[in-house]
């Protein structure tokens, strides 16, 4: 069955770009939050992201009207219910998960397909609070949604390959380089990318290099587009120690491991570019200063 309408849970920074590439696919999309003001939020995200397309000669200005007409938001649950997909990106727990997936499989016809856009949690234990486990798969975005080009499409032991098909076949369709995962802690890229940013955690740590300098080696040395702190900064300290916490539960391997400083900083209340304070300062937006040990 194809799909036509999608629903996406959860408004915020990724809510709000999946919301926005699947309406920008041609996808009649309906985007659920909690309370009107979260909802207002996320849309006038939307809505500058693509007057800055519009004025940067990327789409038309009847384009991106016809974009908005696709676009509704709604604050019910019910504003989902006939919706061939459903992709949920709510905070990062999971019991608010599989609460919310269990109320959407009571709500949504038999043939609706859930995704989940976690980076850490396990698919499978998602699914399992639903009756339709088979009709279940990962697809975790990246942040910046409109702009990083990959989604990982991750399957269960229960996904059914032909659902699974379809939904990489989706990924391609909301301009994204859709990547076959398993569904095994941290999907590929965190499997690879958490033990970095905890390794440039431990060289900073032992004092191998500054923030700064060590950032700069990954940058011009590397080729990579921001260095670890800046990186560590923009996803959030918070949600790398998370994540961190659900990888070192499922492989007991040190390189998932959160270092010392990474605990210290996220009890610290420093959690990145969102609190203002992480690895750099940005009071000075313009101008992040870094931290000095
Ligand atoms: N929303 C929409 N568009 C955005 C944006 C945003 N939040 N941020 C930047 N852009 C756009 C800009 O408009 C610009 O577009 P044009 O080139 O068409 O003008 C383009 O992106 C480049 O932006 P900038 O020139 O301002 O800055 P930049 O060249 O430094 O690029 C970046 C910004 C794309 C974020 C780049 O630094 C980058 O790729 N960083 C790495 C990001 C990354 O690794 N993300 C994955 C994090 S891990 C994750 O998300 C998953 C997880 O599980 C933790």
């Amino acid at each position: 069955m194809a799909i036509e309408k999608v629903g996406v849970v959860g408004c915020g920074l990724m809510g709000s770009g999946i919301a926005q590439v699947c309406a920008q696919a041609g996808f009649q999309t309906v985007v659920r939050e909690f309370s009107p003001e979260l909802l207002e939020k996320g849309l006038k995200s939307i809505e500058k992201n693509l007057v800055r397309l519009v004025e940067k000669g990327t789409i038309t200005e009847s384009a991106k009207n016809e974009i908005r007409g696709r676009l509704n938001g709604a604050t019910s649950l019910d504003g989902l219910k006939d919706c061939d997909l459903v992709v949920e990106a709510i905070i990062e727990q999971l019991p608010a998960k599989r609460e919310l997936f269990s109320a959407l499989d009571a709500l949504c016809p038999a043939h609706t397909i859930f995704a989940s856009n976690t980076s850490s949690l396990t698919i499978t234990e998602i699914a399992a609070a639903t009756r339709r486990p088979q009709r279940f798969v990962g697809l975790h975005f990246f942040n910046p949604v409109p702009v990083m080009k990959l989604v990982e499409v991750v399957r269960t032991i229960a996904t059914d390959p032909v659902v699974y098909e379809e939904m990489v076949g989706f990924g391609a369709k909301v301009g994204k380089t859709p990547v076959r995962a398993l569904d095994s802690g941290g999907f590929i890229v965190n499997r690879l990318l958490v033990p970095y940013l905890l390794d440039a955690i431990r060289a900073l740590e032992e004092g191998v290099g500054s923030v700064v300098d060590i950032d700069n080696s990954m940058k011009l040395g590397c080729g990579y587009p921001m260095g670890p702190f800046t990186l560590l900064d923009f996803v959030g300290l918070d949600t790398t120690y998370y994540i961190s916490q659900i990888m070192f539960d499922e492989f007991k391997e040190r390189r998932f491991a959160a270092p010392p400083l990474l605990k210290r900083m996220v009890l610290a209340g420093w959690h990145g570019k969102k609190s203002g304070r992480g690895f750099y300062d940005y009071a000075d937006p313009a101008n992040p200063k870094p931290m000095s040990l």
